[in-house]
């Protein structure tokens, strides 16, 4: 199992104010024992490169298109995330699934462009609270799971994050129960499509509203590897907690 992973999203935060973040962030994650990650907007990846090189922090996108190159007028290739310095890039987000209408499809053939280019594909999956109110979560995440999932996954070139859309920003969290109850079920059927060996190998991250004043009872959920942080990342004091909850986890 490779090791586990605190991942910030900044979504649509951040500019060159914002570096002096980063800088924070350097001096505190030192020798974790954990992967550390910032998805900062694109514009900025090229500068942290800069600034953590050396550092064990990884850099990554937060989306691609799924061509390399061509006529996409405002669109990033996984391949200029690599240029950049980014070694991830997340996927299928749902903040892209709904507002720019990505389907599984979309997602897994973006997942592919950014195996083709060396990155780990970050793949997001999660039910809204309608879904979950009508007792289909676990069905919801799994046929997201198979169809967003492309050929030769394995532990190093993807990494999945449940993140339940109605906790994404929200301050709230779903139980330690429910959680463990999808992770258990994102791994057995891991296990199902890819065999155990390479299914135990993938890191399951959870997202939703993770702060330092939680990120210890969530990381000491069963099947849960890691997490993948928006708004608590933002602040190198509030992603530091949750790295060290998550090195203290083991
Ligand atoms: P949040 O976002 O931590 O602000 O809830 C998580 C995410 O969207 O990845």
């Amino acid at each position: 199992m490779p090791r586990k992973l605190a991942a910030g999203n900044w979504k649509m935060h951040g500019a060159s104010a914002e570096l002096a973040e980063i800088r924070d962030l350097l001096g505190r994650i030192g020798d974790t024992g954990c992967e550390v990650l910032i998805c900062p907007p694109a514009t900025l990846i090229d500068r942290m490169h800069a600034l953590s090189k050396g550092s064990p922090l990884a850099l990554g996108g937060q989306d691609c298109h799924m061509a390399q190159s061509g006529a996409h007028t405002g669109d990033i290739s996984a391949a200029m995330l690599k240029d950049a310095g980014a070694s991830y890039v997340i996927v299928g987000h749902s903040e892209r699934r709904a507002n720019h209408g990505e389907t599984d499809a979309v997602v897994r053939a973006k997942a592919s462009a950014a195996h083709s280019q060396g990155l780990t594909a970050i793949i997001c999956l999660g039910e809204t609270l309608e879904e979950r109110d009508a007792g289909d979560t676990l069905g919801v995440v799994e046929q997201q799971l198979v169809n967003s999932l492309p050929d030769g996954v394995d532990g190093t070139n993807t990494v999945i994050a449940y993140e339940p859309v109605w906790a994404i920003g929200t301050g709230r969290t779903p139980t330690l129960d429910q959680i463990a109850e999808v992770h258990d079920h994102l791994r057995a059927q891991l296990q199902s499509e890819l065999g155990a060996e390479t299914a135990d190998d993938i890191r399951l991250l959870y997202g939703g509203s993770v702060k330092p004043g939680n990120a210890a009872e969530i990381f000491a959920v069963s099947n849960v590897d890691g997490a993948l942080v928006g708004g608590a990342s933002l602040k190198a004091a509030d992603f530091g907690g949750i790295i060290e909850a998550l090195a203290a986890a083991g």
